[in-house]
């Protein structure tokens, strides 16, 4: 089914199912830990080894010799791979792009070698016994000193372009009335996620399955068949349940491809984990940005220049961290400069960390919306209301398909009370504390991308579908479970939904927040063919028919959906695609965040009270399953705010604290109270469900918020992220 024009009434807008706040289906099977995760496949291998990697003991350089007579004659060793023996391996442009080193290291803890065994602790104590040399070469690690040899970012399918400018920039940001003209600092950061990446991979033949913990499925079979030299068609994925992503398991990283030639060379099947200390220099993660933010505006408020570069570093050949782009689409400006630049650094790969460019980009455009409303004396809600734009500011004409950030900023200050802020800072003060609020505007993009599911009517009238869709803990078991009742016109109950498995038709995947709305389109597409398929066998008219109680109904005339089902089960498929919709319109969502911070008067210890969110992403298939992933997001937004940063070892070049204990993440007790408000919106250019995802909207703006509110309670602007306590001493 083709989506090219905007969509009319159809039956997902008889809302009996979709968009009520649904328990999670699958809740059950996580909360008694039945839920099976990768490493947790044990039926289904018999006899597995396990493989452990050795990561580079440094940044660059080459390794000259590794002796492994020891490690080879340690108990229970089956094999060693290293790049001396793993065959071919294929780079290019996955999240990583090399995932052995040899002779050639690219960055610290890139795997050296897979050592597989008996046991797990075999395997571990064997690595310990490789001795490795390598020669040294120097690296650079330091974005602030490598910015000035940084260029414009390799082009790619994910990466804007890399400078935009409207009108005369430079002209009117020098002619402005007020201006401002700050740099701001986001740290290097880890998804931090639950689950370590793992995956038990077994080969029958030429044929490769693995058990693993990704979120994109249909990226995972086409990379790891091009990196191992096989065709995707031989590559089967089941990836169930994930114990969270946010990006950072978004296609094959290390432990696919080291379990995969783990279990070739062992001839046995091989779990692997990676073991949590590895993952923080061994896979993806946020990169550091710096970023010049230049403001103009007229005595009135109305900005007439905004500037944004920013500046992020990655191995040769990386991505660029695309901070640029909210502020490209967010507010009002007839003279406009982006620009994008990117050092080449030693550091692991920097990739996708949950709303890439723009939650980073945000951290800093909406501190500088603050300061620039303080310089106007402006209150920065009505300062962020009178710069909206109804229509994209670099390409005028062109609409947004649905906007309502004024109402979630309007919406917002009403309901957080936010009359009640002092405009001057420390002003505030309960017993030592020193009270303040933020706010700051949220937006990300809403892309929705080509999905396919298959689904089938038994002969009990029950309703199974069949997607390689992910639920990486986000709620897509229950929203398809939705879909697909609503659609066939039966309760939840009577609908199994099987995800996670690449055998099953390819869907968009878990990833940029398209997730949502392009998974169940698919299923909508799906439904639409089985709804026909059940009319044309009980010889009902479709285009008349009413699909509701587990039964189809012209007039007086019905039948049980079984019915169709009698004499076999009825099986329909389909592949929701996509028009040129998304290029006529602009299609975002919107928010606006507000936090209130207590700030300790004598030892600047930061605590953040109240959480506000005001959300405006479409029709909300699960208001609760949305809640929680608001709630989720604006957690991280916290951590992005005023913990999580990897600290880089300039001269060795690795980030230092990589492990949980050194890699701060909030817990409950840091998020006292969080409030979500979804408004209303339906938005009939995105698909037929007239959904957007919300999962990425949730922590765009959450850090600039906090920071905000550290201002307002203090009277210091902290311009480098983390704000810590002793930024502020
Ligand atoms: Mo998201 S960072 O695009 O999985």
């Amino acid at each position: 089914m083709k989506f090219d024009k905007p969509a009319g009434q159809n039956p997902i807008d008889q809302l009996k199912v979709v968009g009520k706040p649904t328990d999670r289906i699958e809740g059950p099977l996580k909360t008694t830990g039945t839920a099976k995760y990768a490493y947790e496949y044990n039926e289904q291998v018999t006899n597995p080894a396990y493989g452990y990697i050795l990561g580079a003991a440094i940044a660059r350089g080459t390794i000259t010799r590794i002796d492994q007579t020891a490690a080879k004659a340690a108990p229970g060793v089956l094999a060693i791979v290293t790049a001396a023996n793993a065959g071919p391996l294929q780079t290019g442009k996955f999240y990583v792009s090399r995932f052995l080193a040899g002779p050639q290291v690219d960055h610290y803890h890139q795997a050296v070698a897979i050592v597989v065994a008996e046991t797990f602790e075999q395997a571990r104590s064997a690595a310990a016994l490789l001795k490795v040399e390598y020669k040294k070469q120097a690296g650079d690690y330091d974005l602030e000193a490598s910015k000035g040899s940084a260029q414009p970012p390799n082009p790619g399918p994910y990466t804007p372009p890399g400078e935009t400018l409207i009108g005369d920039f430079e002209g009117a940001f020098k002619a402005a009335e007020v201006k401002i003209d700050q740099t701001y600092s986001t740290p290097d950061q880890a998804h931090a996620m639950m689950e370590p990446h793992a995956t038990i991979a077994k080969w029958d033949g030429d044929k490769l399955t693995c058990w693993c913990t990704i979120q994109q499925l249909n990226w995972g079979i086409r990379d790891l068949g091009v990196i191992l030299g096989i065709p995707k068609e031989n590559v089967r994925l089941i990836s169930a349940y994930i114990g969270g992503g946010f990006g950072g398991k978004g296609t094959v990283l290390s432990d696919l491809v080291a379990a995969s030639l783990a279990a070739r060379a062992a001839g046995r099947p091989v779990k692997l984990t990676l073991q949590r200390p590895l993952m923080f220099n061994n896979t993806i993660h946020r990169p550091k940005t710096i970023q010049r933010i230049r403001i103009g505006a007229k005595q009135d408020g109305t900005i007439t220049a905004i500037g944004h570069e920013s500046w992020s570093g990655n191995l040769p050949g990386g991505m660029t961290e695309s901070t640029i782009a909210s502020t490209r689409l967010l507010y009002a400006g007839a003279n406009r400069l982006t620009r994008l630049r990117l050092a080449v650094l030693h550091l692991v790969e920097g990739s996708a960390m949950r709303a890439p460019g723009e939650a980073s980009g945000m951290m800093a455009l909406e501190i500088a919306m603050d300061e620039m409303a303080e310089k106007l004396q402006m209150d920065p809600v009505d300062f962020r209301i009178k710069n909206d734009t109804q229509e994209d500011p670099e390409k005028p004409g062109r609409k947004f398909s649905t906007r309502k950030l004024v109402e979630c900023l309007r919406e917002g200050a009403d309901k957080f009370g936010w009359e009640r802020r002092n405009a001057k800072p420390g002003i505030i003060r309960e017993g030592d504390w020193l009270i303040g609020m933020g706010v700051a505007a949220a937006m990300r993009g809403a892309p929705i991308t080509k999905s396919a599911a298959r689904v089938r009517l038994d002969s009990s009238g029950k309703i199974t579908v069949e997607t390689d869709m992910t639920d990486i803990g986000t709620g897509s078991y229950t929203i398809i479970a939705q879909t697909a009742a609503e659609m066939m016109g039966v309760g939840i109950d009577q609908v199994q939904v099987k995800l996670g498995d690449s055998s099953f038709p390819e869907s968009s995947g878990s990833g940029g927040q398209w997730g949502a709305a392009s998974s169940t389109s698919g299923v909508y597409a799906a439904c639409m063919k089985l709804r026909e398929a059940v009319a044309g066998k009980l010889g009902f008219d479709v285009e008349k028919a009413q699909f509701s109680d587990g039964r189809i109904t012209v007039g007086d005339r019905s039948a049980a959906l079984a019915d169709a089902a009698k004499n076999g089960e009825l099986v329909a498929e389909d592949t929701m695609t996509y028009g040129e919709l998304s290029k006529e319109y602009a299609q975002d969502t919107f928010g606006a965040h507000f936090v209130e911070v207590g700030v300790n008067a004598f030892t600047y210890e930061i605590r953040v009270r109240r959480m506000l969110a005001v959300c405006h992403a479409g029709r909300i298939l699960n208001p609760k399953a949305a809640r929680s992933q608001v709630i989720g997001a604006m957690t991280m937004g916290v951590g992005a705010a005023l913990m999580e940063e990897m600290v880089v070892d300039k001269k060795v070049g690795f980030f230092v604290n990589h492990d949980l204990a050194g890699y701060e993440v909030p817990v409950h007790a840091d998020i006292p109270h969080q409030e979500v408000i979804l408004l209303e919106d339906i938005d009939p250019t995105m698909s037929p469900m007239k959904a957007k995802g919300i999962g990425e909207l949730g922590i765009v703006g959450v850090a600039a918020a906090v920071a905000n509110a550290v201002y307002n309670a203090t009277g210091i602007r902290v311009r480098d992220y983390p704000v810590t306590l002793d930024k502020l001493l």
